[in-house]
C-alpha cells in the first residue's frame, strides 16, 4: 500500500510529478493554447465581472490560496484577498454580488471552510471549490469547481494535495488572463508550456532527497527554525515552516525576507539554522542580501537555489538546487526539498511522520 516507500508522506512527496499532470491532463492543451476547465467556462462571467476574488482555506490550502493571490493579481489583474476560513467566517466580512469566493480544501470536509461557504452564499457571492475528495461536503456545497487530481492523500501532511492546488489555481488564472487580454499571448504561451513541463522538473527536484538528507542529519536536533522567502516564494516559507512544526515538533516560523529585519533577526545565533528560498527570477539581489544580514550573524543557512548558482553557494553552510522556472512557477519546485527535509528529520527524530500527534487528516469540528 505504500509502495515500497517507508511512509504514505514520503510516497505522496514522490508522486508529485504524476499528481501535477493528472491535474493539468485534458486541461492543459499547450500545444493548442487552450485552457478547458468546465468549471470556468460555464461561469467565466462570473469570473471576469468578480470586483475581486476572496479566497478561503486553513492550513496548507491556505498557502496554496496565498500563492493563488500572487499569480491571479500578477497574471489575471483581479484583486485578491486570502483569509483563514475560521476568521472570515466570524468577522462580518463585506461580501457583494460581484465577489467571487474560492475555497481551497483537499479534503472537501473542513469545517471552517464549509461555513465560509455557506456564509458567502447566504450574501450572494459566486462560490467556486478547489477540492481533492470528489463528491466531499464542500465539493457539493459550492457553485461549481475544479478537483486537483491528486489521488487519495493518507499522510497527515499535505504534500501533493498543496502542489496539486497551486497547478488548479494556476491554471485558472492563466484561463482567465488569456480572457481579460492581461497577459501577452506569447507570455501565456510560455507560461503553458512552463507549466506543461513542470512534472520533469519536480523528479528533478526529488533528486535534491540524499542531499537533504544529509542536511536533516545536521539539523536534527534544533529547537527552532526559521523560513524566509519573498515574492511567490514567500507562501513556501510558511509551508515548509509548517511542514516542520507538524510532523518533527520543531518550532518554526515562515516570514517574508524582507520582515527579517523588523524583529525575527534579534533571533539568530550561530544554534539557528535558516531556510531560505534564494530561486534566481524574483527579487534575487534582495534575498541575497538578507542571506548576507543571517551570515553576519552567525545563522547557519540552507538555500534552496536555482540550478548552477554561484553566487548563495558561496555564502550558504547548504544549497539545495532546484531547475530554472518562471518565477510563478517556482513554488512548485522549491516546495519540494523543503517537504523532504521536514520528511527526513522527522524521521531522524522518531516522529510519527504519517500521523503527527493531535493532528487529524480532516479537522471536521471547529
Ligand atoms: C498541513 C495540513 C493541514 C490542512 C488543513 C486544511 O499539512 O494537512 O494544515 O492543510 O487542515 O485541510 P483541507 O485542505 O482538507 O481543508
Amino acid at each position: 500500500e505504500k509502495g515500497g516507500y517507508d511512509h504514505f508522506m514520503l510516497k505522496e512527496i514522490y508522486e508529485q510529478p504524476k499528481a501535477i499532470m493528472d491535474t493539468y491532463r485534458g486541461r492543459l492543451l499547450a500545444d493548442k493554447g487552450i485552457i478547458k476547465m468546465a468549471g470556468i467556462d460555464q461561469n467565466l462571467e462570473k469570473f471576469l465581472n468578480a470586483n475581486r476574488i476572496i479566497i478561503v482555506a486553513c492550513g496548507t490550502s491556505w498557502h496554496a490560496g496565498l500563492v493563488a493571490e500572487y499569480i491571479f493579481e500578477d497574471m489575471a489583474r483581479i484583486p485578491v484577498e486570502v483569509e483563514y476560513a475560521s476568521e472570515f467566517r466570524y468577522r462580518n466580512p463585506v461580501i457583494t454580488e460581484n465577489d467571487v469566493l474560492i475555497a481551497i480544501s483537499q479534503s472537501g470536509e473542513t469545517a471552517d471552510t464549509l461555513a465560509a461557504i455557506k456564509l458567502a452564499k447566504e450574501r450572494g457571492a459566486f462560490v467556486f471549490g478547489v477540492c481533492n475528495v470528489v463528491g466531499s461536503s464542500i465539493a457539493r456545497e459550492t457553485h461549481a469547481g475544479a478537483y486537483t487530481h491528486a489521488g487519495p492523500e493518507i499522510g497527515v501532511a499535505s504534500t501533493k494535495a498543496f502542489t496539486t492546488q497551486i497547478t488548479v489555481l494556476t491554471l485558472i488564472a492563466l484561463k482567465l488572463a488569456q480572457e481579460k487580454g492581461t497577459l501577452s499571448q506569447s507570455k501565456y504561451q510560455e507560461f503553458l508550456a512552463e507549466l506543461e513541463a513542470v512534472p520533469t522538473k519536480v523528479e528533478k527536484a526529488l533528486l535534491s532527497n540524499t542531499l537533504v538528507e544529509g542536511i536533516s542529519e545536521t539539523y536534527k536536533d534544533s529547537s527552532n527554525c526559521l523560513y524566509l522567502g519573498r515574492g511567490y516564494n514567500f507562501p513556501v516559507a510558511l509551508e515548509g515552516a509548517l511542514k516542520l512544526k507538524e510532523i518533527s515538533y520543531i518550532h518554526a516560523e515562515g516570514y517574508p525576507a524582507a520582515e527579517m529585519k523588523h524583529g525575527p533577526i534579534a533571533l539568530i545565533d550561530e544554534q539557528m539554522p535558516v531556510v531560505v528560498i534564494a530561486t534566481k527570477k524574483g527579487h534575487y539581489e534582495k534575498v541575497v542580501s538578507n542571506i548576507q544580514e543571517i551570515k553576519s550573524r552567525k545563522g547557519r543557512i540552507i538555500a534552496v537555489v536555482t540550478e548552477g548558482d554561484e553566487t548563495v553557494k558561496e555564502l550558504a553552510d547548504h544549497v539545495i538546487e532546484v531547475p530554472d522556472t518562471s518565477e510563478s512557477l517556482s513554488p512548485l519546485l522549491t516546495t519540494i526539498p523543503l517537504q523532504l527535509l521536514s520528511y527526513h528529520i522527522a524521521v531522524m527524530r522518531g516522529c510519527n511522520v504519517d500521523q503527527p500527534r493531535n493532528l487529524a487528516k480532516s479537522v471536521t469540528v471547529e
